[in-house]
């Protein structure tokens, strides 16, 4: 495919690029008036994302906007559960809810999984429509949630400071754990691959809570399943983005991925020194750090991109973007990362 502008797929795959790339997650939505005048006229957050034509709008919206190199299409990571079964309710500021949660055997038993994959094709509608509507200008993001962050809000059937409920189910409860994270790794599977089918240029995979868990239990509760469903894509290049997982950096180099997410607690140089040469790396910036002056933002953006340096970075902030934030932040955040160029500050 011809693009206007993939230099987020050459990063990906290695390659040099003219500049770094941009893009911030949980870019579409919550920051912009152009977003909260769409979602004003709808019931809610679900109703937006299950209606495609308003997803593919609200998804090109911070390229327009904030000319960002990527769109990510909108939707949740908990679309999965409930496509396999398990509906939940958004609530605005108090966030997701399960009226039922997962914890017998039987309720693992009735999950459905082929299934569930089919059950999502207003996401990958919305994908349809995102992509002739970006018409090559920049390519377009798919996601999913890792299969220990899915698990973590079935069991626990709301957010949570500490998820000692989907914590408690792994220690007490291993072998059914297994049983259902195997279930979402299928469907993950399934369902990132037809996202790709339907247009999705790369993937990323959010593991929101691996920072939880010890690094025996990460190993055993959700790299595994993450190591699967790298094993499985192959057809796009593939981001893994494991919030907190600090411990399991040297492990994540071993994944058969393209790009590794770094959240802002993971010291970049100590980073591509575990990790290795071959990934992408993809982040960093401290969210918070959009707060500030413009001085102290082109400070640290500046410091971020020479620590990286000029190949194999995606720039992004170290988590979402919080919602608060001012919009001109954001753009000034992207502005400085387009503008930075390493020939000039090599002497300065
Ligand atoms: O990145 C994007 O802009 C694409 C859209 C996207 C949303 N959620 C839309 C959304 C993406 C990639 C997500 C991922 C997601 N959802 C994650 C992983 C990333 C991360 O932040 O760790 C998680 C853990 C969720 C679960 C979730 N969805 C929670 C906890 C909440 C409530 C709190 C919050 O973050 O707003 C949501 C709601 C949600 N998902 C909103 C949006 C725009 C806000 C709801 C609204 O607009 O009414």
């Amino acid at each position: 495919m011809n693009y206007k502008n993939d230099l987020i797929l050459q990063a990906a795959r290695g390659e040099q690029t003219q500049r770094t790339p941009i893009w911030l997650m949980r870019q579409a939505g919550r920051i912009l008036p152009e977003y909260r005048a769409v979602r004003e006229k709808l019931s809610g957050f679900k109703e937006l994302a299950t209606t495609p034509s308003l997803a593919a709008e609200v998804t090109i919206q911070p390229v327009d906007i904030l000319g960002v190199d990527a769109a990510i299409i909108f939707s949740d990571i908990l679309v999965v559960p409930e496509a396999m079964g398990l509906t939940y309710e958004m609530y605005e500021a108090k966030g997701p809810l399960f009226p039922k949660v997962i914890s017998v055997e039987k309720d693992i038993i009735d999950l459905k999984v082929k299934e569930a994959a089919e059950n999502l094709e207003y996401v990958y509608e919305a994908i349809r429509i995102a992509k002739r509507e970006l018409a090559n200008r920049v390519p377009l993001i798919g996601f999913a949630g890792a299969p220990w962050t899915i698990l973590a809000y079935m069991v626990e059937g709301s957010g949570s400071k500490t998820f000692s409920k989907a914590k408690k189910f792994l220690y007490s409860e291993p072998a059914l754990a297994h049983l259902l994270l195997q279930k979402i790794t299928d469907t993950t599977i399934l369902y990132l691959k037809e996202q790709i089918r339907s247009g999705a240029d790369l993937v990323q995979l959010f593991d929101s809570w691996a920072g939880i868990l010890t690094p025996e239990t990460y190993q055993e509760f959700s790299y595994r399943y993450i190591d699967q469903i790298c094993n499985a894509i192959s057809e796009v290049p593939l981001t893994v983005f494991a919030k907190g997982a600090f411990f399991a950096r040297k492990e994540m180099g071993q994944l058969n991925c393209r790009t590794i997410g770094l959240d802002w607690n993971m010291g970049i140089k100590e980073s591509r020194h575990l990790i290795g040469n071959d990934k992408t790396l993809q982040g960093n910036l401290d969210p918070c750090i959009l707060y500030a002056s413009n001085q102290e933002i082109k400070k640290h953006t500046e410091y971020m991109l020479r620590e990286f340096g000029p190949s194999k970075h995606i720039a992004n902030l170290g988590h979402g973007v919080y919602p608060d934030t001012k919009v001109d932040k954001v753009k000034y955040f992207i502005e400085t990362v387009k503008e930075f160029s390493f020939a000039k500050t090599i002497h300065s």
